[in-house]
């Protein structure tokens, strides 16, 4: 069955009318064009398809968009504003936390998620917060160095 919503995402809202069993990652990627937010696994294995519900990290293949209706959802393509990246994209990049990229927007958005709550997070709690987010490329001690220099600075909004 298909119901009307409507989604307020980096703070635009849509109207869609969904099937209730599409997942708000389907919806962001196929509905919205949104496709910054990846699908790795489509299980809450990868953590790749992380988006912020109402400021929390999500998987977003594990919500159903009807749920997503009339909350604030961020994705990564919300992050940079007035052409400027976040200072969690430029951390990442300055690290060179970013390889193949293709967990590069889950993984931010847990750590904006995480800086918004904790701005001074300790290395153990970067590495919890980042703990669902899997990376086949880095290592993750770029994007742990990223994180932390963000916090250092105190630049993360
Ligand atoms: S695609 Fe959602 S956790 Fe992997
Ligand atoms: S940069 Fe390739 S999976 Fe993380």
């Amino acid at each position: 069955m298909k119901r009307d919503i409507t989604l307020s995402v980096n703070g635009e809202s849509y109207s869609v009318n969904v099937e209730e069993n599409r997942t708000l990652l389907s919806v962001l990627r196929e509905e919205l064009a949104l496709t910054g937010t990846k699908e790795g696994c489509g299980a809450g294995e990868c953590g790749a398809c992380t988006v912020l519900f109402d400021g929390k990290a999500v998987n977003s293949c594990l919500v159903l968009a009807v749920e997503a209706d009339g909350h604030e959802i961020t994705t990564i393509e919300g992050l940079a504003k007035d052409g400027k990246l976040h200072p969690v994209q430029e951390a990442f990049i300055k690290h060179q936390g970013v390889q193949c990229g293709f967990c590069t927007p889950g993984m931010i958005m847990s750590a904006k998620a995480l800086l918004d709550r904790n701005p001074n997070p300790t290395e153990e709690e970067i590495k919890e917060a980042i703990a669902g987010n899997l990376c086949r490329c880095t290592g993750y001690y770029p994007i742990i160095e990223a994180i932390k220099e963000v916090a250092q600075r105190g630049e993360h909004r």
